[in-house]
C-alpha cells in the first residue's frame, strides 16, 4: 500500500486490511502525534460530505499535517470549465496525497492515473467508498471481536449505496453470510451477488427484516440515495420503506450492533440512539483513527 492509491477496496489484500485495522487501533490510543509534520493533504470534494471530509481533516490535523482543498466547487475554477484532469495535475504539485469525492463512477480511478501523488477515493458515485469500509471493518472487529463468520444484514438502498458495495467486497474475504433487505427497485446489483456466488458464499434476499433480525450480528442500515434518482416520484415510493425503531431491537442478540454510514434521514428513529446496540456515532469517530492509519500507511510513515 506504500505510495499506492486507494481507489477500490479490492486494491488492498486481506492482510493489508488487517494491517490498517491494527494501526488504527494504535491511533485510537494516541491520536495526537507529529508524524505528518511537513506533509500536505488535499481534500477535493465535488460532492457534499460531513463525516468523510471532516474526519480526514481531523485525522491529518491531529497528526500535525496541513490540509488544503475545497468542499464547494462553486468557489473553484471548475466553474470556469477546468477539467478534472487539469485540477488533479495542478493539485498534485501542491500536496503529498489527494483525497477526492466525485459524483462520477470511475472518477477516482481516473484521478489516480493522472496524479503524481497517491489518490484516495472518498466516494465515486454509486461505485465504492473504500475508506468507509475500512472504518466499518474496524467497528465490526472492535464490537464483535472478529471479522470471521458473521451474519451481516444490509438494509435499504443496496443498488446505489456505495458503502454496501465496498463492504460486501471486503467482508466476502471473511466467510460472511449476507442478508440483503431492500425494495425490489433497490436490490443489490447482480455483479456483487455473482462475486459471492463465485466464492461459494451464502446470501439471502428479503423484503422485510422484522422476522429475521434475531439472527443478525451487524445490522447495517443505509439511506435511500435521493441524489442518484433521475425520477423524484421513484424516490418518493421507496424513501421510507425501512425505519428501525427501538422496540424492534428487543429480541436481538446481546452482541448485535447497529451501524449506519450516515447521514441518516428516516431510517433509524432517535429513540434507538440510547440503546447500547446503537454504534453509529462511535463508528463515525472510528473514521478518524482509520483514516490516520490509511494516510500514514500510504505515505510510509509508520
Ligand atoms: N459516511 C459518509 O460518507 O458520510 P458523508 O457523506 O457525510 O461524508
Amino acid at each position: 500500500m506504500i505510495g499506492k492509491s486507494l481507489v477500490s477496496i479490492n486494491d488492498y489484500t486481506k492482510d493489508e486490511y488487517l494491517k490498517i485495522l491494527d494501526l488504527a487501533a494504535k491511533y485510537e490510543k494516541q491520536p495526537k502525534q507529529t508524524i505528518l509534520q511537513g506533509y500536505v493533504v488535499a481534500t477535493l470534494f465535488y460532492e457534499p460530505s460531513t463525516r468523510t471530509r471532516l474526519s480526514f481533516e481531523s485525522a491529518v490535523n491531529q497528526l500535525g499535517g496541513k490540509i488544503i482543498g475545497f468542499s464547494d466547487t462553486g468557489t473553484t475554477s471548475v466553474t470556469k470549465g477546468e477539467t478534472l484532469r487539469d485540477t488533479i495535475k495542478i493539485v498534485s504539485n501542491y500536496s503529498d496525497l489527494i483525497v477526492i469525492r466525485h459524483p462520477l463512477e470511475g472518477s477516482a480511478r481516473f484521478a489516480s492515473e493522472v496524479a503524481s501523488v497517491p489518490v484516495v477515493n472518498a466516494g465515486d458515485g454509486a461505485n465504492q467508498h473504500p475508506t468507509q469500509t475500512l472504518l466499518d471493518m474496524y467497528s465490526i472487529r472492535k464490537t464483535q471481536g472478529t471479522l470471521d463468520g458473521l451474519n451481516i444484514f444490509m438494509v435499504g438502498d443496496l443498488k446505489y449505496g456505495r458503502t454496501v458495495h465496498s463492504l460486501l467486497m471486503a467482508m466476502s474475504q471473511f466467510k460472511t453470510t449476507f442478508h440483503f433487505i431492500s425494495p425490489e427497485e433497490l436490490k443489490m446489483p447482480d455483479k456483487y451477488k455473482q462475486h459471492l456466488n463465485d466464492l461459494g458464499l451464502k446470501y439471502h434476499e428479503h423484503k422485510d427484516f422484522t422476522d429475521i433480525i434475531s439472527e443478525a450480528d451487524i445490522l447495517y442500515m443505509t439511506r435511500v440515495q435521493k441524489e442518484r434518482f433521475s425520477d423524484p416520484i421513484e424516490y418518493e415510493k421507496v424513501k421510507n420503506v425501512y425505519i428501525l425503531k427501538n422496540h424492534m431491537l428487543e429480541n436481538t442478540k446481546d452482541s448485535l450492533k447497529v451501524l449506519h454510514p450516515f447521514p441518516r434521514v428516516n431510517e433509524i428513529t432517535e429513540d434507538v440512539d440510547e440503546n447500547t446496540k446503537a454504534y453509529y456515532f462511535t463508528q463515525a469517530l472510528n473514521g478518524v483513527y482509520t483514516r490516520q492509519a490509511i494516510v500514514t500507511s500510504i505515505l510510509d510513515l509508520n
